[in-house]
Formats: structure tokens, sequence, C-alpha cells
């Protein structure tokens, strides 16, 4: 058991959601960057990969007391854009990932493109949490920083405990319309069933240990095999938009970010898959294969 453990490759999480839901903004928040206000009219253009190393959740997990059992060695993060044009992109991202995050702004409730990533989770049936994010903009939100969402919110007066609820209920419902049920996530007995809802905040923090935590321990428990390295090769171009220190590997595992260096790499689309040429392959098959990407 003690290898199985070690082979673990890092899961692949793919963050999805409505325009604005605050997808690049919550990544932002647990990398500690500011790449959402960077961007041109606030519109993410790219699929990005952030790598979030196992060391880094364990400590901004502490405060949940249930940090021991990390096994994987982290997280890699995938964020998409929903701006209309994207929708390719939108799908190759979804299709690569272990599991996705579902971004739902409480203020607005389900919306076109989250009903489509919905849609794109159920075709390939790829489990997801969702994040009900925004919960700082419920009227008179007392703001708990990095807080714990339960700690959060029994801070909250009864008024904005109401609110909260209310809101709750209606995007439940919601999911129940899109065949989906739903429920808060220190409330879901039946994970796997029941999608688990974790309520966030981007600006402040609240709920956002709440969310590493409960990422790292559902994967581990559901996907050990899925998780168990494969000699598959399954690429795709992202562009890292956190760029940290690169390690430069020999040889690498699945679910690295990894910086590509060649010529004309300018051309290269995101999202579009990578070719890898071996020794019986056909040069001209490998790139007619790639032109129809
Ligand atoms: P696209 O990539 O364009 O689809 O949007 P996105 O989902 O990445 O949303 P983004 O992170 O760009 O956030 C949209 C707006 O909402 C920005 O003005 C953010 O500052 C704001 N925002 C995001 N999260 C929160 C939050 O938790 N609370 C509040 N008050 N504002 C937020
Ligand atoms: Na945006
Ligand atoms: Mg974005």
């Amino acid at each position: 058991p003690k290898q199985a453990e070690e082979i673990l490759r890092s899961p692949i999480c793919c963050i999805m959601g409505h325009v604005d839901a605050g997808k690049t903004k919550l990544l932002d928040f647990v990398r500690g960057t500011n790449v959402q206000e960077g961007e041109a009219g606030f519109i993410t253009q790219q699929i990005g990969a952030t790598y979030f190393p196992a060391e880094n959740i364990r400590e901004r997990t502490k405060e949940l007391k249930a940090d021991a059992k990390l096994k994987v060695p982290g997280l890699l993060v995938i964020d998409t854009s929903s701006h209309e044009s994207f929708t390719n992109l939108r799908s190759r991202g979804s299709g690569l990932c272990d599991i996705a995050i579902l971004v739902v702004d409480i203020m607005e409730g389900l919306k076109p493109q989250t009903i489509e990533s919905l849609n794109l989770l159920k075709m390939r049936n790829t489990k997801f949490i969702v994040v009900l994010n925004k919960v700082d903009r419920l009227y008179g939100w007392k703001m708990c920083r990095n807080a714990p969402i339960v700690k959060a919110l029994k801070q909250q007066s009864k008024d904005v405990q109401n609110q909260f609820n209310m809101k709750l209920i209606q995007i439940i419902t919601q999911f129940k319309e899109q065949g989906f049920n739903t429920e808060l996530y220190y409330k879901n007995k039946e994970m796997g069933e029941i999608f688990s809802i974790v309520p966030t905040s981007a600006v402040s923090g609240e709920g956002i240990p709440d969310l590493l935590l409960l990422l790292v321990q559902w994967t581990q428990k559901t996907m050990v095999e899925k998780l168990t390295f494969s000699n598959e090769v399954q690429v795709c171009f992202v562009l890292l938009s956190c760029l940290g220190t690169y390690l430069h590997h020999k040889e690498i595992k699945a679910a690295q970010g990894i910086k590509i260096t060649a010529q004309g790499l300018e051309h290269a689309i995101a999202g579009t898959g990578l070719y890898v040429v071996g020794p019986d392959d056909d040069v001209e098959d490998v790139k007619e294969a790639a032109m129809e990407d």
C-alpha cells in the first residue's frame, strides 16, 4: 500500500462557470497573485494552469484540523474562460480534468455558461464541487478573513444568515431543475451521488480552506486508481498564468505544469493536443492528425 500511495499523481482540476462568477479571482486568492485585475476587460482570454503544492495546501487548511492525510503531491488547477468564443477551449479543459470546480455567483445563481459547463461535465461524467462565490456580497456580511465557512457563518447576523439560506435554497432548486442533487458540503453524507457546495469569498477568503481540503480529500478518496501514473501521454497546451520558479524535468510525470521551449510556439493554439512522434510513427500521419485537431 505504501508504494501505491507514493505513485499517486496530482489531480487535475478544472475551474468553470459563468462570466464573472469569480474563477480567476479565486485562483488569485489562493496564489496570492493579481492576474484578474490585469486582464483586458477583466475577461480571461486563455486557459491558464497553476500548480498548488501539497505543502501549500496543508498550510492553508490547518484550521480545519484535518490535514494529516495528504497523499497527493499537489493539485494542478486549470482556469478556463467563460467568454462566448472559447467554447472549444472549455470543452478541452474539462476533458482533461479529474475533477472540476463549478463557480456560481451566489447573488446571480445559475446562468447560461453555468448550464453549458454542467452539460460538459455530465457528458464526460466528471465529478465536480460547486463553489458558491461572493458570499461577502450578502448585505451586511461581516468579513472573517480566511475563515472556514462554518465559523464565518456563525459570526453573521440572523439577517445575513437568512439571506444566505434563501440564496442557497434557490440555487439548490436550480441545480435540481438541471438534474443534479446538491448540498452544503458539511451536510453532504452521500458524496458522489450528491454534489457538494462550498460557499466562498474570493475577496476575503472565507471558505477557501474548506475548498482546498475538500478537493484533496475527495480526489484521494475516490480516485486512487485514476491517479496512478499511466504511460499514456495526454498533454494540452496551457499558458502558465503564474510564472514562478521553474523546475527542470528530465522526465515528467503526468499532471505537472511544464514549460515547453520550441520554435514557432507562438503559432500553437492553447487547448489543442500535443502529439508525440514515436519510433514507429509516420511523421506525416501525425502532422495530419494534429492539423485536424
Ligand atoms: P471570466 O474569466 O471573464 O469568465 O470571469 P471570472 O469568472 O474569472 O471572474 P473574475 O475572477 O474575473 O471576477 C469577476 C469580477 O467579480 C471581478 O470584478 C472580481 O473582482 C469580482 N469578484 C470575484 N470574486 C468575488 C468575490 O468573492 N466577492 C466579490 N465581492 N467580488 C468578487
Ligand atoms: Na471576468
Ligand atoms: Mg477569469
